[in-house]
This record gives structure tokens, sequence and C-alpha cells, in this order.
């Protein structure tokens, strides 16, 4: 099977690297990739976005499946266009991506489906805005109804900061979202879904806040990991059964079956798991840990998953262990970064010793005329290692981390280490 993989991330990268493991997968492309991808893959410097260029790249480079990792190029169609020209798709279609695309379609569809999630109200006209936050809050969540890579959420207790930020997103002439807080700690479920077939991965948790203690702004992610010691089994399959099931039937009730990766966000409250967000795609950066622990061909799953067989498929396998990326990220991340500084001690993995179980991913790298690698976006490289625990994995990825040289980088040292210390536990039910 040849694949073309659509991204240029530490999570495409990390797709990339399992492709190449998958003993059915021939030879592997990437657009527009990064210069981590160009060590291992074809990369080919093509707009995630245009249907045309991707359509004409998959028939270049006769692929039999085009998996596209970020969601923008999904919620802009470009699985229908790689379907239409007759090539197998990982990803969902337009239609179906609006479960990422519009916060309020997403609540509109659990609705239906008698999903659990906040209360919330959309927010059109800045006239609106101030009666709308008395409604809510403390503590407010004010989203950005459409895409925002993770940003364009503001979770305080601070009403003028609330006020501010959907004041700031309706001058932008974007719709706001308020929502009424869930407590109760974070899941993030992966599922892979055809029409109604739903195949959970394993459960992870994001660190979305760029400061230890989860202090600081949102961010798209700082870190992750995998499993999740403190969720029972039964809770996961809760979640399939009482949330991802019901939502992709409704998906298919309305004629828009939702084919591809399903990101269900959850927080775990008092009532049971509720939903936060659902995403179109893998999610960054829990899937880098994610698919550090897979032990089956991912390949093969992600086909299924495009041609209507997962049904057929065969279940995923996972390693024993646990699995956590901890994500390197620029000066200033997450306001505007600083970038083009010389990145050092990136590459090659040790023979022996705790880094032999690191890998580094990249996310916002560039290389210079003369081979440097250079610091391009936000969020730079990825760490993720594998350990027989989460202490290992922890220790592994640490260690790997420290050996890295970018001026003015910062990274969170507290990844899993609430779960390591046995800090979260799930609120008795009522
Ligand atoms: N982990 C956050 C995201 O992928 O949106």
């Amino acid at each position: 099977m040849r694949v073309l993989v659509i991204g240029s991330g530490a999570r495409e990268h990390a797709l990339v690297e399992a492709l190449r493991r998958d003993p059915g997968v021939t030879a592997i492309a990437a657009a527009p990739g990064n210069p981590g991808i160009g060590q291992v893959a074809e990369v080919r410097a093509v707009d995630p976005a245009g249907a045309d260029a991707v359509v004409g790249l998959a028939r270049d480079f006769a692929a039999d499946l085009v998996v596209i990792g970020p969601e923008v190029p999904l919620v802009l169609g470009i699985a229908d266009a790689v379907r239409a020209a007759g090539i197998a798709c990982f990803g969902p279609s337009a239609a179906a991506a609006r479960i990422e695309g519009s916060k309020a379609f997403a609540k509109d569809v659990m609705a239906a489906a008698g999903v659990r999630t906040a209360h919330s109200e959309v927010v059109d006209h800045p006239g609106e805005l101030d009666a709308a936050l008395d409604r809510f809050g403390p503590t407010w969540v004010v989203k950005d109804d459409g895409l925002a890579a993770g940003k364009g959420v503001v979770v305080t207790t601070d009403r003028s900061a609330a006020r501010d930020h959907g004041a700031e997103l309706l001058e932008q002439g974007h719709p706001v979202l308020l929502e009424s807080f869930l407590d109760g700690p974070e899941v993030s479920l992966f599922c892979l879904v055809d029409g109604e077939t739903v195949v959970p991965l394993l459960p992870a948790q994001d660190h979305k806040r760029v400061g230890d203690g989860d202090t600081g702004p949102n961010t798209g992610g700082m870190g992750a990991y995998t499993p999740l010691p403190w969720l029972p089994p039964e809770t996961v399959t809760e979640i399939v059964d009482d949330v991802v099931k019901p939502v992709a039937a409704e998906m298919v009730r309305r004629g828009v079956p939702f084919s591809g990766l399903l990101y269900a966000g959850l927080a775990i409250g008092q009532a049971g798991p509720a939903v936060v967000e659902f995403n179109c795609r893998f999610g960054d950066p829990e899937t880098q840990a994610v698919l550090a622990l897979l032990d089956s061909p991912l390949g093969a799953l992600l086909h299924a998953t495009a041609t209507g067989t997962l049904a057929q498929a065969q279940p995923p396998v996972w390693k024993d262990g646990a699995a956590i990326t901890v994500v390197l990220a620029a000066e200033n991340y997450p306001g505007r970064p600083r970038t083009g500084d010389v990145i050092s001690g990136a590459e090659g993995t040790p023979a022996s010793g705790p880094g032999a179980n690191a890998e580094v991913l990249h996310a916002g790298t560039s290389l210079r005329a003369d081979g440097a690698l250079l610091s391009a976006g936000g969020r730079v490289l990825n760490v993720v290692a594998t350990g027989a625990d989460l202490a290992e994995a922890r220790a592994n990825a640490y260690e790997r981390i420290a050996g890295i040289k970018l001026p003015g980088s910062h990274f969170r040292t507290d990844i899993g280490l609430a779960a390591v210390e046995d800090r979260i536990s799930l609120p008795t039910r009522v």
C-alpha cells in the first residue's frame, strides 16, 4: 500500500513513523511534511488546503490511501475531492467535519443524540455579550465557534478577561460560544469511526495550558500521556457506548456519516463523562503518545476505516507500558513565537540508556541552506518516550529533551506527573 499523508506537524510525523512500522505499507509520501518527515519519507511542497494540488499529488504518487491529518483541509472538503477522484481517503467529508468546524453544529448533534455536554449559547452581536456572560460563570468558558487551533478558548474566573476575549472574537467577525464550565479530569478518546462502527484507541490526557501546574494561557497542547492509570476500562466503554456511538448514529441519521478519526474530548464529572469538544481528526500531541504504543499495522486500520470495512478489521493491539509526549515550544509561544533559531541535539537516538526509548518528532522546523535545523513555529519539537510505566516513560522523555538546545525555548516539566503521583481521581457519581 502506498500512503500519502497530508500535514506538516508532529502528529503527521508520528503517523508516518507508525506507517513505516506497518509491513503492508510499501511507500510513504507527505505533503508538505517537515524536515523530520523528510528524513524517512518523500516530502512534496503541496498546499494541504488545495484540492486540485492534493488530488494531483495523490495521482502522481499512485497513492492507495490518503491520510489527512489537520482539521482545516477536512473542513474545506479535501477528503471529498480525494474520494471523488476514486482514491481511498482517511478523513471525514466537509459535511461531517462540521462536528469540529462549528461548535454550534456539534452541540446540535449531541442534543439530538442525547449526549451530555456543557450548556451553551452562541453570541453573534456585541450587544448580546454582557447579558449572556451574566447568565454564565464564573467560571466563564468563552470559545471561538470556528477553528482556532486550541487557542480560541479562554477559561477564566475573571469576567473582564472573558468579556475581552468574546469582544475580540466578535470584532474579528467570529461567533462566540459561551459554555458552562465542566468539572472533572479530562480525557481524550480517539475512535476510528466508519458510519456506525466505532473502534476506540487508548485514552490519553492532553496538557493544554502553557505552564506547569496548568497555569497560563491555553495552547495547542504542551504534552500528553497514555494510558490513563486512573481511568477504569468501564469508563472507556461508557464513553464509547453513551457518547461516541450515539453521535456516530446521529451523523448517519442526518445523512452525513462520519468516516475517519472522531476525537471526543471529555470531562469526567459527578454525572459521568460529558463532552467538552469533538474534533474530526487525530489530536495533537496525544496521537504521538498513543501511536507509540500501537502494536498493530496502522495502514491496515486506516485503510479499513476509509473503505468502510472497519467492522471486519482486526482490532488494534497495544504494547504494555506507557508513553508520553513532551512538547518543546519556542520563546513566546503561545503568543507570537520567536522563529529562525538554530536547534541542536535533536538528531539521533542513543543506542542504549534512557534516551533509547525516546524519539524526536518535528512539529515546527525548517532547514537552512547549509543544513542547519531551525525553529519555524510555536511548537517546535516533540519528544515521545515509552517506558514500563508512566514514571519510566517520563524519565526517558525528560532525559532526551534535556539534550536539545534551542535559545529561549520552554517545555512543561509536569506532563503526566499528577497521574504518577496519584493526584487524579474520578469524582463520586451522583
Ligand atoms: N489535543 C488538542 C487538539 O488536538 O486539538
